[in-house]
């Protein structure tokens, strides 16, 4: 299928950054220049505490409201969690699940805790970005399609094909992450055709043409046009870039 077909999403991960007061500050500078966004999926994911903040004040933007994370557990004595419930109470869209800072930084979260996850923010009606991502150590031994394939096939195990729909996989090479080394065109290309070839014969063909595959790692208002003409990147997760004002510029690319 051509790309033409998949829609386009573009979503901010803020990490832990931004107060309220400076989301609502920055809703409204955003809303002097781009009333609304309008051609693709846009969603900033907050910290779960902004999330009823961001949610009025992204609204007139048509910006939905995505969360970071989500606990494995639907619900019980798990101090400090947010469960999907939750945040599908809440109005949450989207989940991040996998992201590399909680596989490998913050937590030690593993390719079957984060298809736990997956599952039952599906489960509650939340979609999920689903983050996968080599280190640099496996892209320089030749590893990235093996990791990328066993983070993958961790959540093929534990949803059913029809929940491919609600799940956006995200491509995210960890040494690209807030390193301003974004793998260029050419090589987060062949990366996002490998993992659409894998979901292919994992999972269907059909799911890997309709699965949105999205790039992140150091994308910017520079390098996001360039990224964006490839054929298998459907679109970006942002970092640093989706905490100023000119991530409009990265929308409307
Ligand atoms: P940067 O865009 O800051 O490199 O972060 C990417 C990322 O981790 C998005 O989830």
């Amino acid at each position: 299928m051509n790309r033409r077909y998949r829609k386009t999403v573009i979503a901010g991960n803020w990490k832990m950054n931004m107060t309220a007061t400076e989301t609502k500050k920055f809703a409204e500078d955003l809303k002097k220049i781009m009333p609304r966004a309008k051609w693709c999926d846009t969603l900033i994911c907050v910290p779960a505490c902004n999330i009823s903040t961001a949610m009025k004040a992204f609204k007139d933007l048509r910006i939905s409201v995505g969360a970071e994370n989500v606990y494995f557990e639907e619900k019980g004595a798990y101090t400090g969690e947010v469960s999907a419930d939750m945040l599908k109470d809440l109005g949450v869209k989207y989940v991040i699940v996998g992201h590399s800072e909680r596989r490998h930084t913050v937590a030690a979260e593993s390719n079957e805790l984060i298809a736990e996850k997956a599952k039952v923010a599906l489960a509650n009606g939340v979609k999920v970005i689903l983050c996968i991502g080599e280190l640099l150590e496996d892209r320089e031994s030749g590893k990235t399609m093996e990791v990328c394939k066993a983070q993958l096939q961790a959540v093929v195990d534990a949803v059913e094909e029809k929940d491919w729909e609600n799940i956006v996989i995200a491509y995210e090479p960890v040494w690209a992450i807030g390193t301003g080394k974004t793998a260029t065109p050419d090589v987060a290309e062949e990366t996002h055709s490998q993992i659409r070839a894998f979901m292919a014969s994992a999972v269907s063909p059909a799911v890997a043409e309709n699965v949105r595959i999205i790039y992140g790692g150091s994308v910017s208002t520079k390098n996001c046009k360039d990224l964006m003409a490839k054929e298998d990147i459907d679109g970006f997760l942002v970092g640093g870039a989706s905490l100023k004002p000119d991530f409009v510029d990265i929308i409307n690319c």
